[in-house]
């Protein structure tokens, strides 16, 4: 094999990225307090596979968008089925949803899922092309309250964990307003055409409303005076997007309104909000969502059942959580330094009676000297360390040594294996 080669196949492959070890412990955390928020906001988890019919994710997210046109790692498998990586969580959830019938289980069906997705975006800070959600979906509810209760549960999430991000709210109307506020946006856009940049030109016929969040400098100045989607809602978009507003306002959740935000998936309708921040570079959005009344109907499920949803991009938020909320990796319990070789027998055993029993445990079971075994107890962050040599068994009496404090004290070691660790254990405890 070419030596380039062989190089390669030591690297991933560009925009995914390994998890470490050192910090691993963000992502649990993390983790552990959405799963506890999610929990108090009456979301239950679902777990989708990570491929789904291409069909799936066209016919939801939208022929014209960026994601369907260019982004989907899309393939042919050995059937011949034209299968997707999911880009994203909505689809796949409605998708069971629908498949499960979940609709008959109860009025409101509160739905969260945490995973991987795929973009063949540009990778860049906060960007990868292998990168993880966990989003929430609420299925079967219509009003007002909802639009709000969903937006509480993703700016709890960020503010618990530490991560500072603004929420921005928009309301994109329904099939009843929409198409004649479009005509209006593309008449005020048509008259400035030669000043859009190529990808807006094309937009304007396939996808008017995204010239409104391009991020060239021109087109945002062209579009500053355009009339707002906001203005022109129907009567029951204006009176949904007011009580949205009060209802927020009355959890005490801050947000402000950004008439330019339209998001980047077709479904939606009426509510659209994204979590912002100026700390991720060009990448602003950690969290997004909005509704998709209607979506559900066209994926084959009931007829008018509405839905609502967010998702998080966690390699975002990790970027975002302040260092005290990161924490540090989990440390052992307990790390025993054997001396000997009839010690190093008696560790060995000692261990694994001690990791029965719930306590972490590591020696080194090649042996060594006490320095490097006790360098090797720093950094497996041991909260104690036993030493053990040849002379302590004879004497029937070990040394435990608190690594935090240095503090030292003789703890009885016999033959009784079981008994030794069980006083071990109940030691370790007392010092928690
Ligand atoms: P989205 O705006 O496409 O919405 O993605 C949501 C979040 O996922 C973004 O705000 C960002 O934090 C993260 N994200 C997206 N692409 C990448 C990437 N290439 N690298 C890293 N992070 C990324 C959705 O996916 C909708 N399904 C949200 C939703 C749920 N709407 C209703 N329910």
């Amino acid at each position: 094999m070419a030596g380039a080669e062989v190089i390669l196949q030591t690297r991933a492959i560009k925009g995914f990225k390994d998890i470490l070890p050192d910090e691993v412990h963000i992502w649990q955390r993390i983790e552990t307090v959405a799963r506890g928020i999610f929990r108090c906001f009456g979301f239950s988890e679902i777990r989708v596979p990570v491929l789904e019919r291409t069909s799936l994710f066209v016919r939801s997210i939208g022929e014209e968008t960026d994601i369907v046109e260019k982004e989907m790692y899309t393939f042919t498998d050995r059937n011949g089925d034209s299968l997707t990586m999911r880009p994203e969580g909505t689809a796949p959830v409605l998708r069971a949803y629908v498949e499960h019938a979940l609709h008959l289980k109860s009025k409101v069906a509160r739905l969260y899922t945490i995973g991987p997705m795929f973009r063949h975006e540009r990778p860049q800070k906060g960007r990868l092309r292998q990168f993880h959600q966990m989003s929430a979906e609420v299925l079967g509810a219509a009003d007002p309250f909802t639009d709000a209760e969903v937006m509480a549960a993703a700016h709890t999430i960020l503010a618990e964990l530490g991560a500072e991000a603004s929420l921005e709210i928009n309301s994109l109307g329904c099939p009843d307003c929409r198409p004649a506020y479009n005509r209006l946006l593309v008449d005020y856009l048509r008259s400035r055409t030669e000043k859009l940049c190529s990808d807006c030109r094309r937009r304007l016929d396939k996808n008017p409303l995204r010239v409104l969040d391009c991020k060239n400098e021109t087109c945002r100045a062209e579009v500053e005076e355009s009339p707002a989607v906001t203005a022109h809602l129907c009567a029951p978009c204006a009176e949904h997007f007011a009580a949205v507003k009060e209802n927020l306002a009355s959890l005490g959740v801050p947000f402000r309104e950004n008439r330019f935000m339209v998001r980047g998936l077709d479904y939606y309708r009426r509510t659209t909000f994204e979590l912002v921040t100026d700390r991720l570079g060009a990448q602003s959005a950690v969290g997004a969502g909005g509704r998709y009344d209607g979506l559900v109907e066209s994926l084959g499920g009931p007829k008018n059942t509405p839905g609502i949803g967010f998702a998080i991009g966690m390699e975002r938020l990790v970027l975002l959580m302040a260092e005290k909320e990161r924490g540090l990796p989990p440390g052992t319990d307990l790390f025993i330094a054997a001396l000997g070789d009839e010690a190093r027998g008696h560790a060995f055993r000692l261990m694994h009676a001690l990791r029965l029993k719930e306590t972490a445990c590591l020696m080194d079971t090649s042996g060594g000297g006490l320095k490097s075994q006790m360098k090797q107890a720093g950094k497996t962050r041991a909260g104690h360390t036993l030493i053990i040599g040849d002379d302590e068994l004879a004497s029937g009496l070990a040394i435990l040594r608190d690594m935090e404090t240095g503090d030292q004290k003789h703890i009885p070691v016999t033959e009784d294996i079981e008994t030794t660790a069980a006083h071990i254990a109940a030691e370790l405890e007392r010092g928690e």
